[in-house]
């Protein structure tokens, strides 16, 4: 709704991407009206570093947008947010904040985008009613529930959304007073579940606010709270996870048949160097270049007979560089080029190599 209502006086941002489900409903939200452009902010990392944690999302993303078809309309910057915002001088007509649930973050992540949001834009947040992340509930009550500056607040199931005004009105005070009395239940469990989470990271156990896919066969069962991380923790100790093997600076994910399925580099707590995705035949899928947890080089991916599909060079998280589409007998079919995200040239090509459009 809030995405197909845009009136394209300003483009739409995302914080926090993961493998895309919401930016899909954003975008067929936007190809349903004025077609603004997607702003997909995520290092498809894991996110924090301070995190035992090491994922790589972004082809899965990539994908998603692809089969969606809205890949004309989604720029990922490949970034976090604090650094995706330096610099930023687009106006937002919608942001979305669905980044790390931790309360500084989702604090931070509204105030270094807010100013970016024009009057009359729309401030979404994720998981504000969610019992054991309570992060952006408790940015909405800092920072939204009592201010004047936003108006026609309301929640759709898990999501909060409020619009920018200069000046809004008592009843809409009262209004997001409402909403912060239904929303009570979350501090009310935070009274009780702060504590244990802060001893169980004292005693060193991955306690995140939010469910990643960790590099384990229990990856979806995630580690969002205490208990689901000791879970993990424990099958690890116990070696179930016979499919991933943690080598110095490389996890090996495994097919049941036995072929490798990816090879994912690391230094500590980040992505860095060149990883690779494999078919089940055993042929290499893409090679996913990563510099100190920013995508960065060329990102390659392959046809499962092993043929080159598509070559996209990166620079510090963005599209900068020629980008070429490959038909699988080698010609070329599209080439666009980015310079920091923005396309400046497009052409596309039939099978016999002649140009169809420009
Ligand atoms: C809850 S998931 C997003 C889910 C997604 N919006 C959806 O509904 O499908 C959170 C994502 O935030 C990303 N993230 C964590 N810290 C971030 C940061 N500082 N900036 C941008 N993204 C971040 C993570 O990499 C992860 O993919």
């Amino acid at each position: 709704m809030a995405a197909s209502n845009c009136s394209k006086n300003g483009a739409i941002v995302e914080i926090g991407s993961w493998r895309g489900k919401s930016t899909v409903l954003l975008a067929q939200g936007a190809l349903s009206g004025q077609k603004p452009t997607i702003y997909a902010v995520d290092p498809h990392t894991g996110g924090l570093e301070k995190r035992n944690i090491i994922m790589l999302t972004f082809y899965e993303f990539k994908n998603n947008i692809k089969k969606a078809g809205a890949d004309e309309i989604v720029v990922p910057i490949v970034k976090r947010s604090e650094d995706a915002v330096k610099g930023w001088n687009i106006p937002v007509e919608v942001i979305f904040i669905d980044g790390s649930h931790e309360f500084e973050d989702v604090e931070k992540d509204f105030t270094l985008w807010d100013p970016h949001v024009i009057e009359g834009g729309l401030i979404i947040f994720h998981d504000t009613n969610a019992w054991l992340q309570n992060g952006p509930y408790r940015a909405i009550k800092k920072h939204i529930l009592k201010s004047r500056h936003f108006k026609d607040a309301g929640t759709v199931d898990s999501i909060f959304y409020a619009r920018k005004c200069v000046e809004n009105t008592q009843t809409d005070l009262e209004n997001m007073a409402r909403i912060e009395r239904s929303l009570r239940h979350v501090d009310v469990v935070n009274f009780f579940y702060a504590p244990i989470k802060k001893l169980m990271c004292s005693l060193g156990f991955n306690v995140v606010d939010m469910s990643y896919a960790v590099y384990s066969p229990w990856t979806d069962l995630s580690t969002f709270n205490p208990l689901a991380g000791f879970f993990v923790r424990i099958m690890r100790r116990l070696k179930f996870n016979s499919y991933i093997k943690d080598e110095q600076g490389c996890f090996k994910e495994y097919y049941k048949a036995g072929g490798l399925k990816r090879e994912i580099r690391h230094a500590g707590h980040t992505l860095h160097g060149v990883s690779k995705l494999f078919y089940e035949n055993g042929n290499e899928q893409a090679e996913i270049p990563y510099n100190k947890g920013y995508i960065d080089g060329c990102l390659k991916e392959y046809y499962d007979n092993g043929k080159l599909r598509s070559e996209e060079f990166y620079v510090n998280g963005e599209r900068d560089g020629l980008s070429k589409v490959y038909f699988e007998n080698g010609v070329l079919m599209k080439e666009k080029r980015y310079s920091k995200n923005r396309m400046v040239s497009a052409a596309v090509y039939d099978e016999n190599g002649k140009a169809r459009k420009k």
